[in-house]
């Protein structure tokens, strides 16, 4: 059965990078499989995404939008891919707007346990790989990347370390609520020591 994969991590962890080669390899395999991103994945999230991280809110309007484009990701992208064999890896799934809203932002937990209900019934990832990195460390990696690329800093990446260390503890607390779904990858690690952790849960899944 196709499988669903999800990646996750504060900013700066280093997911995108990792998440390439993870699926270059799964498909090296012969896996059916399509990389997707939250928030956007459809023509309607990618406009959302835009408002989401330039646009300031109120924290339940976030919470409430990043679940409105998971409704269209869902219905447009990820069950169908799933139904007809296609795995999907996506960069970012709800275990972010528990981390960002819930923890960041302090929305209501049991507010966007009933999004959750809501929007996705019973489907879960099978799999989430969670890049787990202490704040200053990814706070460094970001500041480097601006000066390399001189792409500026959205919203999210524009918030202060207090921020960031809810949104990791919240991933942590939601990794620690789900252990069978969860693989925390250590991020701090060099580039080689996390690609030799992630060759590992490539060949099992
Ligand atoms: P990110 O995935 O880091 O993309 P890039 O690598 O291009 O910067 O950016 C998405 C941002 O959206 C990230 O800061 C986390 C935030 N986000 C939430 O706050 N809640 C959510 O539910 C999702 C999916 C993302």
């Amino acid at each position: 059965m196709a499988k669903f994969i999800t990646f996750e991590g504060v900013d700066g962890a280093g997911k995108s990078t990792h998440l390439n080669w993870f699926a270059d390899t799964l498909r090296a395999r012969g896996i059916d499989l399509l990389v997707t991103r939250e928030p956007g994945g459809t023509p309607l999230g990618e406009k959302l995404r835009e408002i989401l991280l330039h646009e300031p809110m109120h924290a339940e309007t976030e919470a409430l939008l990043m679940f409105a484009a998971r409704r269209e990701h869902l219905a447009q992208v990820i069950k169908p891919a799933l139904e007809r064999g296609t795995w999907v890896i996506s960069d970012r799934f709800t275990d972010a707007s528990f981390a960002y809203q819930g923890g960041g932002r302090g929305v209501v937990v049991e507010k966007l346990e009933q999004l959750e209900r809501w929007v996705q019934e019973d489907l879960q990832p099978d799999l989430t790989l969670l890049f787990d990195i202490p704040v200053e460390v990814a706070r460094e990696r970001l500041t480097k990347n601006v000066a390399l690329t001189n792409v500026a800093l959205d919203k999210f990446e524009q918030e202060k370390s207090d921020f960031f260390n809810k949104v990791r503890n919240a991933y942590l607390a939601r990794a620690q609520k789900n252990p069978a779904r969860f693989a925390i990858i250590h991020a701090e690690k060099s580039p080689g020591e996390v690609k030799a952790s992630l060759e590992k849960i490539v060949t099992s899944v």
